[in-house]
Parts: structure tokens; C-alpha cells; sequence
């Protein structure tokens, strides 16, 4: 088994990472001494894993003696909104569930979004486990604390920071994800290398066909990595407040912009790829980065067949303008994070809402 303690502002996440884990969530959760007196337990997932997964964290639940009340919403990241919430604190009152009680998000990011905000604000907090279920959610989404909703007005613009007790992570679940999501999942992977690690940069050019063919060691390993590598950043500015946990953003700016233009015809994973590979061709522009380490980054992401290009471009008047509403220009400048080597991430506010423009450009096919 692999997985470690994480602690934050004297809050412990129990990380663990294991193939069948999920058939043991019931007694992962008896064991924690932190959940001792849980006896209610609100088991939320969304439909397409609910088919898929529910029926055994049901019955791993039950066989350890907890009253388990499953809610399912709709699947996408569509449901991550208000609507769905307030569906969701009824279903709780509802089925009377008070702070006594946990909240379990099975599924990815999006549910683990979405139910730790419900679990954050329901009577004013609730405490809850993640169930990890996507790689995108292993190896990023499922730690750190982050919940969100979105507005029509933009993603994740309403949310609290709330802690799981718990996070669990199968990842026998991958073998049922569409390998477009593993891809994806892989380009948050090499964000946190190029962030944190020349050498785990290396591991991923030398692991390529397990990780496109889900190896279970590998992926093990991958998530493991990961996650050790965003615990220690978050542990450095838990509350993203202007500290290293900005770095995390690396490729996200870019990424973020190309996201809301292509109403979701891409995945996130593939626009942080599109992302990562315009922060460091504009690294390289500003004189920080070689050049030949932007092509060694732009090779990997292709043999892990992630986007390098633009499959078709979007209209640059709209990135234009979505780039001078990002929320994170001030100024008329833009802290956006740039590479000065694998593993030497820098916060830069010298980036310009046209040195942002070229960066985008280089990516049209
Ligand atoms: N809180 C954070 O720090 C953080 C970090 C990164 C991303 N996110 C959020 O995560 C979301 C994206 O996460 P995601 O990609 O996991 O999305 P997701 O939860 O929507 O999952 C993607 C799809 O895969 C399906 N699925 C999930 N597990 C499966 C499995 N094992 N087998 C088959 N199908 C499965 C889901 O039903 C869904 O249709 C975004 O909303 C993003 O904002 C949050
Ligand atoms: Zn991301």
C-alpha cells in the first residue's frame, strides 16, 4: 500500500493509494480515529460512476456497520453548479443528516468539487471522505482542499477551502476511464514534473507506454508522486495567498483561456498540455528558458499524445478578450508562472496581455 499523513493548519488527510481500496473504504473509514463516532454516511457520486462503483462502497460501507444513504447526480461537468448543490442540501436535510454525519464523494474532480462544497457549508460543515475515481482527481483534484462551484459568469468562482479526513484512491477504477481522460490526466502529471522535478520529468519519458497502456505499478507510482509533490506545495500557502501554491497554475493561465473558448470540446488535461507547451515557448521568449527544452517538453507531450496544436483555431479576438478578463491581471499586468528549467518554476509579473497573445499564436497549427 502506498500513501502517506498530510497535514494542514492541524488538519490530518489520511492519503492512501492502493488497487481495491475501494472494497475496503468501510473499514478505512472505522479506522480513522477522527471519524470514530460517524454512524450516517451520505454516499455521493455521479450516475456514470455511481453504474460503475457505488454498489461496492455501498457494500463496504454497510459490512462496517454504517447506514448509508446513496444520492446520485448527472454526470459532467455541467452539474457542478448551484442548482445541483442546493439539490443536494435538501436531499440532506431532508434524510436528516447533521454534522454527526459524513459526506463520501465518489468519482472525480468534478464530484469531489461539488460535494466537498456541499459538505463545507451544510450546517456549517460537514466532515467528508474523497473517493478518488479519475486520474485527473488522483494525481491533482483530490487534494488540497479546493471545493468550487461554477457561475455562468466562470468556473470555480464559488467555493471554500475544507479538508477531507480521508483520501482514497483506487486505481483499478482507471481501468474503466475513457484513455482520453487518462491522457489528459497525464498532462497535470508533467505539470507537476516540470514544476517540481527534472527527474521525475525523465521517469515520464521513460515510462510512456505504461503509462499510455495503464500500468497499475506505474500508475501507482504516478499518483503517489503527484501527490506528494502538490501536498508539499500546498502545505507551503494552503490558502493560495500569493505563495508557491501559485506555481500549481503553471500552464493554467493559457490553459484556462483556451478552456472557456472551445466550450468544452477539449479536455482540461488537454488544454494545460496546449497551456504548458505556450508558457514555455514564451519562457523561452523572455530569454529564461533553452530552447531545447522546450522541444524536449513539447516531444513528451506528444508521445503522450496530448495536444500540441490547436486542432482548429479559435477566434483570437475572443482569447483576446477572455485574456484581459482573466481574473488574475492587475495592472494591466498578468502573474503568470514561466519555466527557468525542468524543476525551476518562477512567478513572473512582467508577462504583457500581448507576450500572452504570442504565446497563444504559437500554438495554431
Ligand atoms: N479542487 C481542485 O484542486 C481541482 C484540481 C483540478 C481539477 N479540479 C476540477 O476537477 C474537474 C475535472 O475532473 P475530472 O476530469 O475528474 O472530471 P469528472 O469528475 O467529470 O470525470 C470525468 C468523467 O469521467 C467519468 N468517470 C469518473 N471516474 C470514472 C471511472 N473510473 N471510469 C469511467 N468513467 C469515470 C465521470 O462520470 C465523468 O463523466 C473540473 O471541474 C476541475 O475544475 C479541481
Ligand atoms: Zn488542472
Amino acid at each position: 500500500m502506498k500513501g502517506f499523513e498530510f497535514n494542514i493548519n492541524n488538519q490530518a488527510t489520511h492519503v492512501v493509494i492502493e488497487r481495491g481500496a475501494l472494497a475496503d473504504v468501510g473499514q478505512l473509514i472505522q479506522g480513522e480515529a477522527g471519524l470514530a463516532n460517524v454512524v450516517r454516511v451520505a454516499l455521493v457520486s455521479d450516475d456514470r460512476v455511481a453504474s460503475l462503483y457505488s454498489a461496492s462502497a455501498v457494500r463496504s460501507l454497510e459490512q462496517a456497520g454504517f447506514e448509508v444513504e446513496l444520492m446520485v447526480f448527472p454526470a459532467g461537468e455541467a452539474s457542478k453548479t448551484l442548482t445541483t448543490a442546493e439539490t443536494l442540501f435538501q436531499t440532506l436535510a431532508d434524510k436528516h443528516f447533521d454534522r454527526s454525519g459524513l459526506v463520501v464523494a465518489l468519482g472525480g474532480g468534478v464530484v469531489s468539487d461539488l460535494v466537498g462544497f456541499v459538505a463545507a457549508t451544510f450546517k456549517r460543515g460537514m466532515r467528508f471522505v474523497i473517493i478518488s475515481t479519475t486520474l485527473e482527481s488522483d494525481i491533482d483534484a483530490c487534494l488540497g482542499g479546493k471545493t468550487a462551484i461554477n457561475l455562468p459568469a466562470g468556473k470555480n468562482l464559488v467555493g471554500a477551502f475544507h479538508q477531507p479526513a480521508i483520501i482514497c484512491v483506487d486505481p483499478n477504477c482507471l481501468a474503466t476511464l475513457d484513455a482520453r481522460d487518462v491522457r489528459a490526466g497525464l498532462a497535470e502529471s508533467v505539470k507537476h514534473a516540470l514544476i517540481a522535478s527534472a527527474e521525475f520529468l525523465i521517469w515520464h519519458e521513460q515510462h510512456i507506454d505504461e503509462l499510455l497502456g495503464v500500468d497499475a505499478d506505474v500508475m501507482e507510482t504516478l499518483i503517489e508522486r503527484n501527490l506528494k509533490i502538490k501536498a508539499d506545495i500546498v502545505a507551503r500557502d494552503p490558502f493560495e495567498r500569493g505563495g508557491d501554491r501559485m506555481l500549481l497554475n503553471l500552464g493554467h493561465t493559457l490553459g484556462h483561456a483556451i478552456e472557456s473558448q472551445c466550450d468544452y470540446a477539449l479536455r482540461h488535461g488537454e488544454c494545460v498540455s496546449l497551456g504548458l507547451l505556450g508558457a514555455c515557448r514564451l519562457s523561452h521568449t523572455l530569454g529564461l528558458l533553452d530552447i531545447e527544452v522546450v522541444e524536449r517538453i513539447e516531444t513528451l507531450l506528444r508521445h503522450l499524445q496530448l495536444p500540441t496544436t490547436l486542432p482548429e483555431a479559435l477566434d483570437p479576438d475572443k482569447i483576446a478578450a477572455s485574456i484581459r478578463n482573466d481574473k488574475k491581471i492587475s495592472d494591466g499586468k498578468l502573474s503568470f508562472v514561466l519555466l527557468r528549467d525542468v524543476g525551476d518554476p518562477v512567478i513572473s509579473q512582467e508577462v504583457t496581455p500581448d507576450d500572452y497573445l504570442q504565446a497563444y499564436r504559437s500554438l495554431l497549427g
